[in-house]
């Protein structure tokens, strides 16, 4: 008998790299979605659709209802703990699936950023609920850097606030082939994992990176903590938004970011991917 998982945020960074994985991996994939239009591209690949946004009770119960196992992913913003709130009560309800969460780099109730503090109430929920789970808790995200290509196209520069901070920053493929891994066996229950890349870098080494695919000088320019978060607030993510990455931006900048783990290999079997390969095989289609 096939698998059953329900997903939430399928329509994600991590859960449209998800989902095709675990139907490929034999598993019959229901997934809570709030966009109708961005539920068709689902459907047509065979998932199940349940309409409707993580505080709406029913459609919730409904799309959990039966689950093995349960991908719980909420996007940063203050109404995050509610959210996730939502989901583990009714994941409770449904019996007792094993509950993967998205939680984020360094989790803690003295993080640097409110999302950091947010996550760690929601990972405590969880842990206190008796569900079986896995916590995982990756590093800042290369596919931020997606956001960049309009100015290094137009400017063959890259800006961030990131100072000289080095990071062990994760490419989201290998976030979600952990992930699916993880849902498809059922395994590390009772763990929290904290997904890095292969190594720590700088934004410098960033650049360089996209220089040598490009054959051209890309420059990474550092900019100030504020304007970190007058572009935030100018990209439409408010000002809890503005201010998360302001505080990520100093925090990084100070070396919080300086590590690495072995985790996505320790439940992969393959190495983290590099910087070098997520520019060839993933940025450069922005180009
Ligand atoms: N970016 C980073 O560097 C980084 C690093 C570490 C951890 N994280 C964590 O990773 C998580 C985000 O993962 P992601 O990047 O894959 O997500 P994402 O791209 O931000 O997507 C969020 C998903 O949640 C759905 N969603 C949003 N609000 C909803 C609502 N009210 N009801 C139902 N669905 C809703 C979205 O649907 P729509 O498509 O309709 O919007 C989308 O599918 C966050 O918890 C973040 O803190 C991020």
């Amino acid at each position: 008998m096939s698998r059953k998982i329900t997903v939430t945020g399928a329509t994600g960074n991590i859960g449209q790299l998800v989902v095709p994985a675990l139907l490929a991996g034999g598993a019959e994939v229901t997934a809570l979605v709030r966009d109708s239009k961005k539920a068709e591209g689902l459907k047509s690949q065979g998932v199940t659709v349940i309409p409707g946004e993580y505080t709406d009770a029913a459609a919730v119960q409904t799309a959990f209802e039966g689950a093995d196992a349960i991908l719980m992913i909420a996007p940063p913003n203050p109404d995050a703990v509610t959210q996730m709130s939502a989901l583990i009560t009714a994941a409770k309800k449904a019996g007792s699936p094993h509950v993967v969460r998205m939680s984020a780099i360094k989790a803690a109730a003295d993080a640097p950023t409110e999302n950091g503090k947010l996550h760690h109430v929601s990972d405590n929920e969880l842990i206190d609920s008796g569900l079986p789970y896995t916590i995982l808790r990756p590093h800042l995200f290369m596919q931020n850097i997606w956001m960049s290509i309009p100015t290094i196209q137009e400017q063959s520069k890259i800006y961030w606030g990131m100072g000289d901070g080095k990071m062990g920053m994760i490419d989201v493929r290998d976030i979600a082939d952990v992930t699916v891994k993880i849902l498809l066996n059922g395994s590390h229950q009772g763990e929290t994992l904290n997904p890095t890349g292969p190594e720590s870098i700088t934004f410098t080494q960033v650049a360089e990176a996209i220089s040598k695919f490009l054959d051209k000088e890309v420059t990474y320019i550092n900019v100030t903590y504020e304007q970190v978060r007058q572009s935030i607030i100018e990209m439409g993510w408010g000002e809890w938004g503005g201010q998360v990455m302001h505080d990520y931006a100093k925090a990084f900048t100070e070396g919080w970011g300086d590590f690495t783990t072995d985790d996505v290999e320790k439940v992969t079997g393959n190495k983290s991917r590099s910087i070098d390969q997520f520019v060839s095989e993933v940025l450069a289609h922005g180009f």
